[in-house]
């Protein structure tokens, strides 16, 4: 974020109180209720949370443990307690609510198809004594590459079912991507489909199973299972390959769930961090179930009649949280979409709105941004009426987007839920409640009921109001990750830093607070990128260009970009003499696509400067300071004296190489 932004958001000053009639009918009504909740909390940290787990989740077996600290960072929550994710999201709703619709899936074409509670239950055990048949069992790790689509929820919550983990890939990552990831959780299987179909066009995700399968060292991998979305062209294996459709076909319509322990590991899902290496975030059953729903209630005020409508992809933890699990947990009936916000055209998301009857809609700034610029005026022309909350998530929306959402979308009528949480969190730590909190653009607001944030300095001393600092959690919550997956020492080291005596979780955003409290994230403090609300580590990218036989050495850094949030600028050094002209412009086009092979599109440089070498100390230290400035086009007003080669300062400013 720039410092005009932050500057911005400081000086906002604009607050809009809820309306009294939503008030009223709100799950968690005022800010008196909102305050009694935090003083429960206060007063009795796990009760409150006993209380809460017991009212959300149904169990096979009752706890009687809350909170295990005794072996901190590595906490454990209500572990003795047994239940099952996927029966808590379909069996328990069976004798209530059989035939209410669970997702109403739009495909990217535009044809809808709806499933029951009723039917989503057949299809999940069928899915589910499918896996068995494979001899998949409690443990083991699945790793499903699908497309948005009713069949993925039904893998998912397969896994659930049996005990089996997941860890879902989003479908714009490559089959470097899919391998790493294949290994790192040591995955049985892959759950897959020939083609996604997105914006009109086919992508092919099946080739890039075979592409990470035939990159070697993935024996763990016995079977693919393939989901036909496009009839689009397969190569087989066989033996290995198989339909969903044959292996589901002749199952038994029931699946008695497997019990597990609150701490069984419910899924993993990869993010980026400082370092090269993707982490494997590993999430509980019960603590990640119960956040899931509580945060349907207190944050999106579920209400049964509502229609819920998170866009985000099942490959990222908001599609785990508010697509797969949480409207599940509480009944909801929930829009799912394969396409893309732009196809047709820019009104889809308005459209789908309307013709679906809407009820809160939770989409990413970015995605705001881009439909402000294609069609600003476009949600007029469709009947938006039936919206009563509107929700954001995955990074800093600007007060300007805040105004157009909260007028043209939602008609000032409708609350916006700022969102702010991590994959880490499995769900929202800090954002409005619809029916408690004043708004403020740009604002996340307070932290939920039972999340003990904070803002510190380097010491761990709590900054004043109206001063940056280090985000931190100071108690462990019931969704937090448990730990990363096969590096426990990673775990440790990236969220309990010893500079807190490894007592705060570190969220790694720096964050401001206000005179009333109110957070407002100021963006990672680490070497972490947010593009579009997706997490990309400059390490990542940088390790990626460097195995390019082309590269000696690159530095990448972000820039803010009115669209995106941020944008990914490289800098590099060729083994070759520095390209210049029509050269450069060649070699930016090859860096990208190389990038866009190893991780995937979202991670391609924006922007590719070439230099013979890169600002670096006397002891040899990139000074990424420098880089950032030359990113930004700003003015170098620092010292740079320390600089071993100066002059190469000017080659990098030069954006044609
Ligand atoms: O920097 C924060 C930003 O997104 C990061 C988490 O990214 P990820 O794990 O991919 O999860 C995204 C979806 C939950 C955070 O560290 N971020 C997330 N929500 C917000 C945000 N920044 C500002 N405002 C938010 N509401």
């Amino acid at each position: 974020m720039s410092d005009q932004t932050i500057e911005s958001l400081s000086q906002e000053k604009r607050l809009f109180a809820p309306d009294a009639q939503f008030v009223k009918q709100a799950n968690v009504s005022g800010m008196v209720a909102y305050q009694a909740l935090c003083a429960e909390a206060q007063r009795d940290y796990s009760g409150f949370w006993a209380r809460h787990a017991r009212e959300q989740l149904t169990w096979q077996n009752p706890f009687t443990r809350v909170l295990d600290e005794s072996n901190a960072p590595f906490f454990k929550w209500f572990e003795d307690g047994t239940l099952n994710a996927s029966y808590n999201c379909l069996d328990r709703h069976l004798a209530t609510q059989p035939d209410k619709i669970a997702i109403i899936f739009e495909a990217d074409d535009g044809t809808v198809t709806r499933i029951t509670y009723r039917e989503l239950h057949r299809r999940v055990c069928m899915m589910a004594n499918g896996l068995k048949s494979l001899a998949i069992k409690k443990g083991d790790r699945v790793l499903i590459y699908m497309p948005m689509s009713i069949e993925v929820v039904i893998a998912m919550q397969a896994c659930a079912r049996i005990g089996a983990i997941h860890s879902v890939v989003f479908g714009g990552f490559s089959a470097k991507s899919v391998h790493e990831r294949i290994i790192d959780a040591g995955a049985v299987a892959v759950l897959t489909a020939d083609e996604q179909m997105r914006g009109g066009k086919a992508i092919p995700l099946k080739t890039a199973v075979d592409e990470a399968l035939a990159l070697g060292g993935c024996e763990c991998v016995k079977q693919v299972v393939v989901y036909r979305r496009s009839g689009g062209p397969v190569q087989w294996s066989d033996g290995r390959d198989r339909w969903l459709h044959d292996l589901v076909s002749n199952q038994p319509e029931t699946c008695a769930p497997e019990w597990v322990s609150a701490e069984h590991p419910l899924f993993i899902l990869y993010t980026s961090g400082s370092t090269g290496k993707p982490k494997g975030v590993q999430h509980s059953t019960a603590g990640f179930l119960l956040h899931a729903a509580l945060t349907m209630r207190w944050t999106f005020d579920y209400k049964k009649h509502d229609v819920f409508w998170c866009t985000a992809d099942v490959g990222w933890v908001t599609g785990h949280t508010y697509v797969c699990y949480g409207p599940l947990a509480v009944g909801a009936t929930q829009i799912m979409f394969e396409g893309v916000p732009t196809y047709p055209d820019a009104g889809r998301f308005w459209r789908m709105i309307q013709d679906h009857q809407a009820t809160v809609f939770y989409t990413a700034p970015t995605a705001i941004r881009s439909l402000i610029k294609l069609g600003a005026t476009l949600p007029n022309n469709y009947d938006l009426s039936r919206l009563r909350i509107l929700g954001t998530v995955g990074e800093p929306i600007n007060p300007e987007a805040w105004m157009w959402y909260y007028e043209t979308v939602g008609k000032s009528r409708c609350p916006i839920v700022d969102t702010w949480w991590q994959t880490e969190t499995g769900g929202h730590l800090i954002t409005p409640l619809p029916g408690v909190t004043p708004l403020k653009p740009g604002s996340c607001t307070l932290p939920l009921p039972g999340i003990m944030a904070d803002i510190v300095d380097e010491t761990g001393q709590s900054v004043e109001p109206g001063k940056g600092g280090i985000l931190v959690i100071k108690r462990p919550w019931p969704s937090m990750l448990r730990t990363i997956w096969g590096n426990p020492e990673r775990y440790k080291n990236a969220y309990f830093p010893e500079e807190f005596q490894g007592k705060y979780y570190l969220a790694g955003d720096g964050a401001m607070r206000d005179e009333n409290g109110y957070y407002t994230i100021m963006g990672r403090i680490d070497d972490v990128l947010n593009v579009a609300g997706h997490r990309l580590g400059t390490m990542e990218i940088e390790s990626a260009l460097v195995a390019n036989k082309l590269v000696a050495e690159a530095a990448v850094v972000g820039r803010p970009d009115d669209l995106t949030g941020e944008a990914v600028v490289a800098f590099v050094v060729l083994k070759q003499t520095r390209p210049m002209g029509e050269d450069a412009k060649a070699m930016v086009r090859q860096l990208q696509e190389w990038v866009s092979h190893e991780i995937g599109p979202i991670a391609k440089p924006k922007e590719i400067r070439f230099g013979e070498n890169l600002p670096k100390t006397r002891s040899g230290k990139i000074m990424r300071r420098l880089l950032r400035d030359i990113a930004k086009g700003n003015e170098i007003t620092q010292d740079v004296s320390t600089l071993e080669n100066p002059a190469i300062l000017q080659q990098l400013k030069d954006p044609q190489g």
